[in-house]
């Protein structure tokens, strides 16, 4: 039987315990702050958006929405975060990516208090993951890092394959899983768009972890008996051009209404066959994604107010 990983469900105890240490915090008199700075109109970011501020609210967090006109001169951002830099009720603070093209998002990353970073994306921070201290573990690594957890699966020892390089997800995952730390100690293969023969790369994995953004790229026909599957991948694919054979339908995330359904860079089905665990899109790692944003505020909270919270 195959392990379906239920994020939604490690997300929802994660949220829980760290209800416990908001109360803590608001006993001192201190309610954590999250500030989400939007400066786009893409539909998905504004969505992401205002899950992550539902997702505050349903915690206690004090979510601070801001908007900037997407062409609003680079000048306006940089305002807005030093506000909210010098803010001392906000705690943690995450513009939402991409920024327009008119904006160099590395200067916005560097912008940000790395105190209050969030995501886990200033340099200072990246740099401390990579040295083996992370202050902020970047949101969905963590939360990887979890559903691993949860699924008795621990890294130690155990060859990962990693499908994409990205800053947010590839690279910051591989420097958490070969630290010499609890839920670390793997192997990390990092793979890429350049890789040759990525099949014989994933198949000699005993945990494959997908985060290319291409729709369903990882198959049955690559991954080998027993392995776990991590698919990080969240694809908005036209209903009309998806064949039914292969895609997930999982209502509540997914909008087939809108034309489009969310599918993973896993297919799911073939995967399956050979996995003893794997995440279903939706419902696997992005639930988790936005319960370590949550976490990294309270964190944040705690250490700038020097009040001892205990995180899970
Ligand atoms: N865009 C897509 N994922 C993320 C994320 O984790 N953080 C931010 N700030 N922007 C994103």
């Amino acid at each position: 039987m195959t392990d379906i990983i239920d994020g939604r469900a490690v997300a929802e105890g994660i949220r829980s315990d760290l209800g416990e240490s908001i109360e803590t915090l608001k006993a001192e008199g201190v309610t954590p702050g999250l500030a989400t700075v939007l400066m786009s109109d893409d539909p998905a970011s504004e969505t992401y958006v205002s899950m992550k501020q539902r997702d505050c609210e349903e915690v206690g967090i004090n979510g601070i929405h801001i908007e900037i006109d997407p062409e609003a001169p680079a000048e306006e951002l940089y305002d807005t975060i030093d506000d909210l830099n010098e803010d001392p009720d906000v705690h943690g603070i995450l513009v939402q990516m991409p920024v327009p093209d008119h904006i160099d998002s590395q200067k916005v990353l560097r912008a940000i208090d790395a105190e209050k970073d969030a995501d886990g994306f200033h340099p200072e921070n990246v740099g401390m993951l990579v040295a083996g201290h992370p202050r902020f573990k970047p949101c969905t690594p963590h939360g990887v890092q979890k559903l691993l957890e949860s699924a008795g699966v621990d890294p130690e020892g155990k060859d990962v394959v990693i499908v994409g390089r990205s800053n947010i997800v590839g690279k910051p995952l591989a420097n958490l899983l070969i630290q010499k730390a609890e839920g670390g100690n793997a192997t990390v293969t990092v793979c890429h768009s350049r890789t040759d023969d990525l099949p014989a790369k994933t198949r000699e994995a005993d945990v494959v972890v997908a985060a290319c953004g291409v729709p369903e790229l990882i198959d049955g026909s690559m991954l080998s008996e027993g392995v776990t599957v991590i698919d990080v991948g969240v694809n908005r694919v036209d209903v009309a051009e998806q064949s039914s054979a292969g895609s997930q339908t999982d209502s509540d995330e997914s909008d087939n209404e809108k034309g489009y359904e969310l599918v993973g860079d896993v297919d799911f089905e073939s995967a399956k066959e050979k996995a003893s665990a794997i995440t279903p899109v939706p419902g696997g790692v992005g639930p988790m994604t936005r319960a370590m944003l949550l976490y990294n505020t309270v964190k944040a909270a705690g250490e700038q107010t020097g009040i001892d919270v205990e995180l899970p």
